[in-house]
């Protein structure tokens, strides 16, 4: 078992002096008389989404109330992403037109946090560059946003926090976006340096958390009216609660708790990729029989270029153990085009992937040059346009199989839990009962939050269509 488990760096005895802070930054709020809102920018992973929830629940904890528009805000968070440039300039997009929310009114404050300020190059040019942004903190520092809102408040100077000091900060107050389908981090961090991947530079080190806090807050989450919890690391499989809790023993705890609820799990690496795991979704009623098991290319060459430490043959023999244990599970996988040296033999080995794995769906990225990964540096970076090609001939391939995939649904009997009102229509639903894809289906808005029983009546590549029975 991997040794991420670091006791002494857990550190909830840092986070009440902060929370006292923010009791402080609440107290001027309501001597002033006005109750302030805040708003929160997120950009990235279910990581970024579960890390805004914390955000959110410090920015209650100083007394904001949450608005849907930056507009309303006199707290304005962005919650960066690294990932891909095409991330990074979002985010400095959306930074830029809040300048002119800053003019308006030089009391709003604005911080920057997240994977893309964890680099140092990029938190200085918020500093030079952005002279309306207060503070910036990395993927580390979130407990400490109460003391810089604090520090901006009073007008102190701007900071630019980035600290190496990779810990756990438990405890924190958290304000969920949703009742019903809740995120639960068991770790955080990264020890795998695939050579183009940004997140072990930006999200440092595996570490866990204790197994007893992630089954507090399950039960607490289950007994607030979550029915669908997802387990987040960046790599959960290398999980380490202490007393030899790994992954999958986590799971049959959590799973062993009263409550009618679903339990998933994100991401997997498949070198770590446990049978024990597999064993727990093959037993587990309460588990979602889906595995997101990234593959990134079918090549083996790239694979080693990669540094992902398995071949093509070993991922397969991996799937077909997982389909043998859980037949009727649904796979899905992230794919890397362009990644330098790339051959179209190579791409077309990804393609034979494809088919061979057969995966429900698939999130697919064309290689994006990261500063500071030994990727960056080699040579023969695809060019643009051939990277281009390739994605759309990937999308295409992957498109026909999910179409395939999906038909299997069609006339089953799925137990889907509402989760809200259709986009384009008021009068249907959407909710999550087969794994991956969200299904359709007419009702009204009191059913949101209910396991309902539905039957499929119509399969697209993306989405199921259903009717309640
Ligand atoms: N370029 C393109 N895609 C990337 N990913 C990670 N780093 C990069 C990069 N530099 C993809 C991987 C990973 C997913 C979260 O993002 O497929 O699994
Ligand atoms: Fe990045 Fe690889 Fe870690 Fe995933 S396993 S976060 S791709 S370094």
């Amino acid at each position: 078992m991997a040794a991420n488990y670091i006791e002494s760096k857990i550190i909830d005895p840092t986070v009440a002096p902060e929370l006292a802070v923010a009791g402080k930054v609440a107290a001027r709020h309501a001597k002033r008389g006005v109750t302030p809102k805040y708003f929160i920018q997120t950009f990235g992973c279910q990581q970024n989404e579960a890390d805004s929830e914390r955000l959110a629940g410090l920015c209650e904890a100083m007394g904001y109330t949450r608005t849907s528009s930056p507009d309303d805000a006199l707290l304005i968070l962005v919650n960066t992403c690294a990932i891909r440039e095409h991330a990074e300039k979002k985010a400095l997009s959306i930074i830029g037109q809040y300048k002119h929310i800053k003019d308006a009114n030089p009391d709003v404050v604005i911080g920057v946090g997240g994977c893309m300020v964890t680099q140092e190059a990029r938190s200085t040019k918020l500093k030079m560059s952005y002279p309306y942004v207060s503070f910036t903190f990395d993927t580390g520092a979130i407990h400490k946003v109460p003391s810089l809102v604090l520090n901006a408040l009073e007008k102190k100077s701007r900071q630019f926090v980035l600290s190496d000091n990779w810990t756990i900060a438990e405890s924190l107050p958290i304000a969920r976006e949703s009742k019903h389908m809740a995120w639960l981090s068991i770790m955080y961090g990264c020890n795998n340096f695939c050579s183009y991947c940004i997140v072990p530079y930006v999200r440092g080190r595996e570490r866990s958390r204790r197994a007893d806090d992630i089954i507090e807050e399950a039960k607490q989450l289950i007994a607030d009216g979550a029915r669908d919890i997802t387990l987040l690391g960046q790599n959960v499989n290398s999980y380490n609660g202490g007393d030899g809790c790994d992954i999958a023993e986590l799971l049959h705890r959590i799973a062993a708790l009263d409550g009618d609820f679903r339990l998933r799990f994100m991401t997997s690496h498949p070198k770590d990729a446990s049978d024990r795991l597999i064993e727990a979704m093959a037993t587990e009623e309460k588990i979602v029989k889906h595995f997101h098991l990234p593959v990134q290319s079918g090549s083996n060459e790239i694979l080693k270029q990669m540094n992902r430490k398995y071949t093509a043959e070993a991922y397969l023999e991996k799937i077909a153990k997982l389909r043998a244990a859980v037949p009727d599970v649904s796979i899905t996988s992230d794919i890397i085009v362009g990644f330098p040296g790339e051959t179209e033999e190579d791409f077309e080995g990804t393609l034979r992937m494809l088919e061979a794995a057969r995966y429900d769906m698939i999130f697919s990225f064309i290689y994006s040059p990261r500063n500071g990964t030994p990727a960056a540096k080699m040579e023969n970076q695809v060019p643009h346009d051939v990277s281009t090609a390739r994605f759309e001939r990937l999308l295409a391939t992957q498109n026909k199989i999910s179409d395939e995939r999906n038909r299997r649904f069609l006339g089953r009997k799925l137990r889907v839990l509402a989760e809200d009102v259709s986009k384009n229509d008021e009068t249907m639903l959407t909710g999550r009962g087969d794994p991956v894809r969200p299904v359709h289906f007419a009702g009204g808005r009191e059913l949101i939050g209910q396991f309902v029983d539905v039957e499929v009546t119509g399969v697209s590549t993306f989405c199921l269509e259903a009717k309640i029975i």
